[in-house]
């Protein structure tokens, strides 16, 4: 059984849980550091998981530093991660879909309630009470959940996700995050062949983003602010590349887009984006910056065009989107990383100066 008097990050095995080598930020200004976690044994729908790849997504360093204070507020210790891919090393007993030895993902939510509307859609994102992976109640352990900057992690089987086998490992976790929601957009907006589609900010979203554009047959535009990526959105997929801070550039695609995803993770001028939509067009932010976006209205109310958001995807949908990168063969590109190389990974996203995903090879925690 769990325990209530446990409490995660401060203490080693006590009876209902056991200790898990972990990177935890202390503060929104500290390095993120080795640190010891608690983890729950698994109960009789917990699936044991040992974490081999942990993708880097921005979110988690919103959440280090503390910018989503608004929002969501970051309570420290913080263990960020949530493109999680691994080794199922036990099952609790009424376990069904894994067996120890399969591998085995998990992306943003580790929990929701399973009766709302939203479950019932199989829309667990937009759940009132769901549960994220890091950094949100814990209802077993109390305090907060702890992500996958770590070497193991418990979660109920509704939850886990199967990976198919001929993905690289490495390339796969960032699928967990980056792909759903990438993915989810695309599929409600009906990207795919005939439509015009734009994708802002080529980082680890973005460049997803681009292949699922590409391989759902769309006409794919890249709009990025770094000159030096070009050839590489045309190699991801992309059929022309704009630099965004190129006025000229950018009015010549004006009221041409069915659809854009924005994957920006700062303030930026959205209103020149929305100019480009034709009738009926759509832009879609999934990239989070911390301050509000000034929207110009008269931009939507020309062309009725909308502007809308959201928020990664079901636990049905992910495992869609993982089958169909299994059969195109899609994973993101990483650079692989030993988990001591976190905080330059973090100073580097800051910077936009990710190709394109970093993924922290778990194995390197062993020596921390
Ligand atoms: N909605 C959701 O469910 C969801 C899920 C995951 C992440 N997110 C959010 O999505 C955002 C992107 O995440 P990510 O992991 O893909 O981040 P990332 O790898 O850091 O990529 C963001 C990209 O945005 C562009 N960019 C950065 N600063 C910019 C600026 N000032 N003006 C214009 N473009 C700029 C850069 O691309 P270029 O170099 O090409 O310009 C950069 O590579 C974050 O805010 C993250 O929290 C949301
Ligand atoms: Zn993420
Ligand atoms: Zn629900």
């Amino acid at each position: 059984m769990a325990t209530t008097e446990v409490t995660p990050g401060k203490e080693t095995a006590r009876p209902g849980t056991f200790s898990s080598k972990a990177f935890a930020a202390q503060s929104a200004t500290s390095k993120l550091a080795s640190h010891t976690i608690a983890r729950r044994t698994p109960q009789a729908e917990d699936v044991q998981i040992e974490i081999l790849f942990c993708g880097v997504c921005h979110s988690d360093l919103h959440q280090a530093r503390n910018e989503w204070s608004g929002v969501m507020p970051t309570v420290y210790p913080c263990v960020p991660g949530h493109e999680i891919v691994g080794r199922v090393t036990k099952v609790g007993s009424a376990v069904t879909k894994f067996k120890p030895g399969d591998l085995a993902a998990v992306g943003c939510m580790v929990d929701s309630d399973r009766t709302c509307p939203e479950c019932k859609a199989g829309l667990e994102q937009f759940c009132p009470n769901f549960t994220l992976t890091y950094n949100f109640p814990d209802k077993h352990l109390g305090g907060v959940t702890y992500g996958g900057y770590s070497d193991s992690i418990v979660v109920d089987e509704h939850f886990v996700l199967r990976v198919p086998g001929n993905l690289d490992l490495a390339g796969a976790a960032p699928l967990l995050c980056a792909g759903i929601t990438t993915y989810s957009p695309m599929r409600h907006w009906g990207a795919g062949k005939g439509k015009k589609v734009g994708v802002v900010g080529l980082g680890g979203l973005g460049h997803m983003a681009v292949k699922f554009a590409h391989a759902l047959g769309a006409h794919t535009v890249v709009f990025t602010t770094s000159a030096n990526k070009k050839d590489d959105a045309l190699r991801l997929g992309a059929d022309e590349v704009v630099l965004s801070r190129d006025a000229n550039e950018m009015q010549k695609h004006a009221g041409s887009f069915d659809f854009i995803l924005d994957a920006v993770a700062a303030e930026h001028d959205i209103n020149a984006y929305i100019s480009l939509l034709r009738r009926d067009g759509n832009l879609t932010m999934v990239g989070a910056p911390d301050k509000p976006l000034p929207v110009s209205v008269f931009g939507l109310l020309m062309g009725r065009r909308s502007f809308s958001g959201s928020l990664i995807g079901g636990i049905a949908e992910t495992q869609e989107m993982l089958d169909f990168c299994g059969k195109h063969n899609i994973t993101s590109d990483v650079e692989v990383i030993p988990i001591q190389k976190v905080n330059e990974a973090y100073e580097r996203l800051v910077k936009s100066d990710v190709k394109y995903r970093f993924s922290i090879d778990m194995a390197s925690l062993k020596s921390s």
